[in-house]
């Protein structure tokens, strides 16, 4: 190991996160045994086994559309209804408006084509440019073709925080809606969602949240958030390849997407078009009740929502802690510049290296068996606001399973690429 990361290792402590056995956690995912240290969970995290074992037992079960005269269609139906109470456990929200489709992209474009039918000239949609790509241009495309109105609120790029006055004095009477990230998926940025909702809500428009990143490092609350649209994808938190949208059932009686004329008209399955990938909702079921168990001292009496608020925050307190080890002995290598700054952040980092190219790093790591890649990751705006165009740079990223040994393997690698 080199000094700048021995000098990590004592200066911010490799002591276990109280409450929280990452070597147990470790144990439950088999990708961990091919050898890598990853940091590529923000991409997408890797997945524990009881996640594989409940898709595959009900790929392997009887399995027929949702309905209630065979035992088949029974299954299918309790996975259904299992995963909307299990992502409503995770995410306070209502069952009745949980929504699954492919992926958050594809979900908010659905929405977005759905919410601008009732859009014209004159009226305004508000987007961010520390958002993921996938909160912006559904919302530009849509509103252009509606002939309404695209404003933009930016943030700092020397701190990375989006100023809720900056999004409020955007706002007047004709602001359909406002499109907000949770987090930054590239700087790991929190903008005050809550005081954003504030002024979304007195200027008469909707706030559609992209809880994508946000989702799998903290413990999310909708209402708190003041959210009317709540996004996020469950690959990015230990489950499958799916996404998710929850929202008030009320609201989303007011919406008519398009749909086939036999499906059914009810809310939430009128924004599921087509079959459900029964197996991967089963996933997520696994997913969000593994996350649950994560409890510090297991499961307690309080319900799998208590669990699930418990364990998120010995989460965060863990991912947190190796955060700022590893940012600690980053900063102490000359040439790093770390560009994520917000005081309220995930634990992310957004690396660039003085006259290095980040896709060398993260080419270089790769040889050393750590996972960190680079590029915008689809948050084209924030990283061209940053002035690094549409290169980004090399993101670390931690996750529930990420340990102090592969923060000393990543600080190691990164150490030298740069003596190199
Ligand atoms: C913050 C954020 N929003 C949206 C997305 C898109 O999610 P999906 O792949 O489910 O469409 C991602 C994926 O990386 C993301 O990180």
């Amino acid at each position: 190991m080199t000094a700048a990361a021995r000098a990590g290792s004592s200066a911010a402590g490799t002591a276990a996160t109280a409450g929280y056995d990452v070597a147990a956690v470790r144990a439950h995912f088999p990708a961990l045994a091919e050898g890598a240290a990853h940091f590529d969970g923000p991409g997408g995290s890797q997945t524990p086994d009881v996640v594989a074992d409940a898709v595959a037992a009900t790929l392997r079960a009887a399995i027929a559309n949702r309905g209630s005269v065979t035992a088949a269609e029974r299954r299918a139906d309790a996975v259904v209804l299992a995963a909307r109470a299990a992502v409503a456990d995770l995410l306070a929200a209502d069952p009745g408006g949980v929504v699954f489709g492919r992926s958050m992209t594809q979900l908010t474009y659905d929405v977005a084509r759905t919410l601008a039918k009732g859009w014209g000239p004159g009226d305004e949609v508000v987007v961010t440019r520390l958002d993921h790509d996938a909160n912006i241009r559904p919302w530009v495309q849509a509103a252009t073709a509606a002939g309404a109105t695209v404003r933009w609120a930016d943030f700092d790029p020397a701190t990375g925080e989006l100023a809720p006055d900056d999004v409020a004095r955007l706002l007047g009477p004709r602001t359909r809606l406002v499109a907000v990230t949770g987090a930054s998926n590239l700087l790991g940025t929190r903008p005050d969602v809550p005081a954003i909702a504030a002024a979304a809500h007195d200027a008469g428009a909707l706030l559609y949240v992209d809880g994508v990143h946000l989702t799998a490092h903290a413990s999310v609350d909708v209402a708190a958030l003041g959210a009317d649209f709540f996004a996020c994808s469950p690959y990015k938190f230990l489950g499958p390849h799916c996404g998710v949208l929850a929202a008030a059932p009320a609201l989303l009686e007011t919406l008519r997407p398009d749909k086939l004329l036999p499906a059914t008209d009810a809310v939430p399955e009128r924004f599921e078009l087509g079959t459900l990938p029964y197996e991967l909702l089963a996933g997520t079921t696994a997913a969000v009740d593994f996350l649950a168990d994560l409890a510090p001292g297991g499961p307690g009496t309080g319900g799998r929502r208590a669990d699930l608020v418990a364990a998120l925050a010995a989460i965060e307190a863990h991912e947190d802690r190796l955060r700022r080890r590893a940012e600690a002995a980053l900063l102490e290598l000359p040439g790093v510049e770390i560009r994520s700054r917000a005081r309220h952040r995930t634990a992310t980092l957004l690396l660039t290296f003085e006259g290095r190219d980040a896709g060398d790093a993260y080419r270089f790591l790769a040889r050393a068996g750590v996972n960190a890649p680079a590029g915008s990751f689809y948050a084209l705006e924030p990283s061209r606001h940053l002035g690094l165009g549409d290169d980004g740079g090399l993101r670390v990223g931690m996750a529930p399973y990420t340990d102090d040994a592969d923060v000393d393997r990543l600080l190691t690698a990164v150490a030298d690429f740069l003596a190199g």
